[in-house]
């Protein structure tokens, strides 16, 4: 009986690469090994597999059955094996005939009676397969749809191990799963609107700007001011995915188990709580999955009450704030999984909160103070863009009844003002870099004198160099001008002051 092979894939990050499942079935002492999978995931695979073929009314082979996951160099995750495992056992054992696994990827995970359960990372599967030449997928029926959103590929929805078995061997047919498309998805959150927030206009202001270049804020005020208001309505106002962008963050949400099923295409917001664990943040796991940071991937990472986040935890969000991805060690080396994030962040300006406002006295000591604002580390807040006060209201502004703009008002401009950053470089403002960012946002004239005079001045680092001159390109982008001018390049630099923070 010569070997049986079935073609599957392994997710690594987000990107599958392709493993082969061989299988050898000869005469000798019955037996069922399993080698080039981790020990613990060998045994669970081998009773699944086992159970579900007899289950499925196929008799599993009485001989001796080795089965060799290659290359065995890559460290195979997960229970999406089960199926190419079963249906390689079942070729060599001459229940389906040779040669009707030649052309296609097969993954998913078998449950005792044969039927089929969900894997995570089905489009990264899909793209994995296509690149690798193969001209059919069959994996779990609830992840088809997910997976025909890359094209070119056929895809194939299964619900059970005799059913895939019936399709191969050309009893039955299925139908190629299709991309559903959800017309009615234009890219806006189902958020709450702008227009309930009364005052706080620069607050709203540095947020648009925010939304339309992706830059990094934080807010500081009062209790009660509206910081975590004015955070969750931000959803409303980003501007859609574009289509790359969108199969990456299904990628993403896929890898994670986290994807309903289709591609999405409204900005991600995450707002984990302050008691979230590094691996939470960052991703990992004995299994690994994408975290937070990752999820937030060309979205948003809000992080209400900043400084009750563990320094040791935020120390994790320095790399992909600064290079778009997020790297995890383990045993069997590193893996990334990408992170360009929009961070958010609120935070109170001391422990009583009131430190700095005009009417209503601090009770906090200057060591207090200090402490608190100590808890957020340097390196974390010089990647920060934006320093907006958010000031209690005034009577005026609680009591009167001025309408204020709304989030489909502000989105308008914030679309804008990114399709020009998309037309002209590709990518948002805040990703502009070395030399890319100093053609795109040069400076003349009077801009470039208050420019030079301001580094003196303020002190800034190189690294805040940079992000006042990308803010100052996205202010000027809202205002749909070519050059930035002297009042773009004064507003973004209004940005980098601020009375709590003290930098
Ligand atoms: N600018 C505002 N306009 C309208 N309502 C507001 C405003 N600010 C606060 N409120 C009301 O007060 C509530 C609390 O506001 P919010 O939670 O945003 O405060 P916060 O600044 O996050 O405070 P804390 O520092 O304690 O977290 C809101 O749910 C809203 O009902
Ligand atoms: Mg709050």
């Amino acid at each position: 009986m010569p070997v049986c092979r079935a073609r599957s894939l392994a997710l690594v990050g987000i990107d599958a690469l392709p493993v082969e499942v061989e299988v050898d079935v000869s005469p000798g002492l019955p037996g069922f090994s399993i080698v080039g999978l981790p020990d613990a995931a060998v045994q669970e695979a081998r009773e699944r597999v086992r159970v579900a073929i007899s289950n499925s009314g196929y008799k599993f082979p009485t001989r001796k059955v080795i089965v060799n996951l290659a290359p065995a160099n890559l460290r195979k995750e997960g229970p999406a094996f089960d199926l190419p495992i079963a249906l390689a056992v079942l070729a060599a054992s001459g229940v389906l005939p040779a040669g009707s696994l030649a052309d296609a990827g097969v993954v998913g995970e078998l449950s005792l009676d044969g039927d089929l359960r969900g894997v995570r990372g089905a489009l990264s599967m899909a793209e994995g397969a296509r690149s690798n030449g193969l001209s059919r997928l069959i994996l779990p029926e609830v992840n088809a749809q997910e997976a025909a959103s890359i094209g070119d590929i056929a895809v194939y929805g299964v619900r059970s191990l005799k059913e895939t078995v019936d399709f191969l061997a050309g009893k039955i047919s299925l139908s190629q799963s299709r991309l559903s498309e959800n017309e009615s998805s234009d890219g806006v959150a189902d958020a709450p609107d702008f227009s309930d927030v009364a005052g706080q206009g620069y607050a709203k202001r540095a947020l648009e700007v925010a939304a339309a270049g992706g830059h990094n804020v934080i807010m500081s005020g009062p209790p009660g001011s509206g910081k975590t208001m004015l955070a969750r309505r931000l959803p409303g106002i980003l501007p859609p995915l574009n289509p790359e962008e969108s199969i990456e963050v299904t990628k993403v949400f896929s890898a994670a188990g986290e994807n309903g099923g289709s591609l999405i295409k409204v900005r991600p917001f995450r707002a984990p709580h302050h008691t979230i664990s590094t691996s939470g943040l960052a991703g990992g796991g004995s299994n690994p999955r994408p975290g937070e940071v990752s999820l937030a991937h060309h979205g948003v990472l809000f992080l209400d009450e900043f400084p009750e986040f563990s320094r040791q935890t935020l120390e994790v969000l320095r790399q992909p704030l600064e290079d778009g991805y997020v790297t995890i060690a383990r045993v069997a080396g590193t893996l990334s999984y990408p992170a360009r994030v929009t961070l958010v962040c609120s935070m109170n300006p001391c422990p009583c909160g009131y430190a700095g406002d005009k009417r209503r006295a601090c009770r906090c000591s200057a060591g207090q103070i200090e402490r608190y604002q100590s808890r957020i580390s340097g390196p974390l807040l010089d990647r920060i863009d934006i320093f907006v006060d958010v000031p209690r209201l005034t009577r005026q502004e609680l009591r009167g009844d001025d309408v204020a703009e709304s989030s489909g008002q502000i989105r308008k401009r914030v679309v804008a003002a990114r399709e020009m950053q998309t037309e002209r470089q590709g990518v948002p403002n805040s990703a502009l870099s070395g030399r890319a960012l100093r053609e795109i946002c040069a400076l003349r004239g009077d801009a470039e004198s208050l420019f030079s005079q301001a580094i003196d001045r303020m002190g800034l680092s190189g690294r805040a160099h940079d992000r006042v001159l990308r803010v100052a390109r996205t202010i000027a982008d809202l205002a749909n001008e070519e050059e930035i001018a002297i009042e773009h390049l004064a507003e973004a630099l209004n940005y980098r002051r601020s009375r709590f923070v003290d930098r």
